[in-house]
């Protein structure tokens, strides 16, 4: 409805003068500027991304802001938290403020990181009328202005990992914002390039975080997309990585890294043990299962061909006894 536009519209100016505000709280806070220093961002990067902070105390946001907009907006904005016995504060305090921008620019949220080691390390808002965390990519916005012809994105964990990647010239990578890479999210990666290139941070978490990728990956690929899988060593994230080899060996590391098919195969592999009929059979049920989420493509043909030759099962059988078999009544 009009009135309903006429809202979101509020929301998004509200969201904007939230961004300028955190920006100049930023120039006035030395701890602040120290810890991005500590970081060793750079002055340029920190304002292509519009890095801001928000002062510690519970009510600067609100103070400044509650002469413009209705108690109401601010809440609906997520940058006000109410209570149930109706107290108001702001939600972010004494935090380095990251805005998130939808594919118009618009900023639509924030993610904001304590200076310290308090926890929750990472602040992220809440769902809203125009933010919701499953459809967006941190960076995707400044990817699109600031790489003349996009033909890959890098999907990394974090704010940090995007501005650093950026920083040193790789300015084509985004982030899921502390969820998983969703079929939405490399549905819409799809329709900007034909290559997406994850990079997670190089622990358990970040390993586990790929495997999700793929899972999420299988249903929407299309001949003619590419998906890899980059590893860092143990340890590192792709803003420690980069700071350590630079840009050029960064992106030479794009050779090493794995195919979907590869991928898929080295994973299942590593998990079943397939010299022994039963380990063998506990392999091609779960390929199985992953492969039915996937479309007709050359793609999944080469699977199937590569799943064949491990296991010495033809190719029709396996594609009739397993794969088939799934969405048969038996099964
Ligand atoms: P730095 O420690 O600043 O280098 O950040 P990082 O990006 O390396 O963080 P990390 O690898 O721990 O987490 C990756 C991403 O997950 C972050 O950028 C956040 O989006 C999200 N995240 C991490 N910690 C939290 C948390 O405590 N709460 C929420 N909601 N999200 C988090
Ligand atoms: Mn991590
Ligand atoms: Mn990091
Ligand atoms: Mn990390
Ligand atoms: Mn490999």
């Amino acid at each position: 409805s009009e009135a309903q536009r006429q809202r979101s519209k509020d929301l998004y100016t509200l969201l904007d003068d939230a961004n300028q505000y955190y920006q100049l709280q930023l120039k006035g806070s030395p701890a602040a500027i120290e810890y991005l220093k500590g970081r060793e961002l750079s002055g340029e990067i920190s304002k292509r991304f519009n890095i801001g902070y928000s002062l510690s105390g519970w009510d600067h946001l609100l103070n400044h802001f509650k002469g413009s907009y209705a108690e109401q907006q601010l809440v609906d904005s997520g940058l006000v938290i109410k209570k149930d016995d109706g107290k108001i504060y702001d939600r972010y305090r004494d935090r380095i403020m990251f805005p998130i921008r939808n594919r118009k620019g618009q900023v639509i949220g924030f993610g904001g990181r304590v200076l310290g080691d308090d926890l929750p390390k990472y602040i992220n808002s809440p769902e809203t009328t125009v933010f919701h965390k499953g459809r967006e990519l941190y960076g995707l916005y400044e990817a699109r202005i600031n790489t003349q012809k996009l033909d890959r994105i890098i999907v990394v964990e974090g704010y940090m990992d995007v501005i650093a990647l950026a920083q040193f010239g790789v300015s084509y990578a985004v982030a899921t914002l502390g969820t998983a890479t969703t079929e939405e999210h490399i549905k819409q990666l799809f329709r900007a390039v034909p290559e997406i290139i994850f990079c997670f941070d190089g622990d358990r978490a970040g390993k586990e975080a790929a495997w999700r990728a793929l899972e999420n990956a299988m249903p929407v690929m299309q001949d003619g997309k590419e998906i890899k899988f980059l590893f860092l060593p143990d340890g590192e994230d792709p803003d420690t990585q980069i700071r350590k080899i630079g840009k050029d060996a960064f992106e030479e590391n794009y050779q090493q890294a794995d195919s979907l098919t590869a991928y898929f195969v080295e994973n299942l592999h590593s998990r079943f043990n397939i010299t022994s009929d039963e380990g063998k059979t506990r392999f091609l049920k779960e390929a199985a299962k992953l492969l039915t989420k996937m479309p007709d493509t050359l793609i999944k043909d080469q699977l199937v061909q590569r799943l064949s030759d491990m296991t010495n099962v033809d190719k029709k059988v396996l594609f009739q006894r397993e794969i088939s078999s799934n969405n048969s009544p038996k099964d």
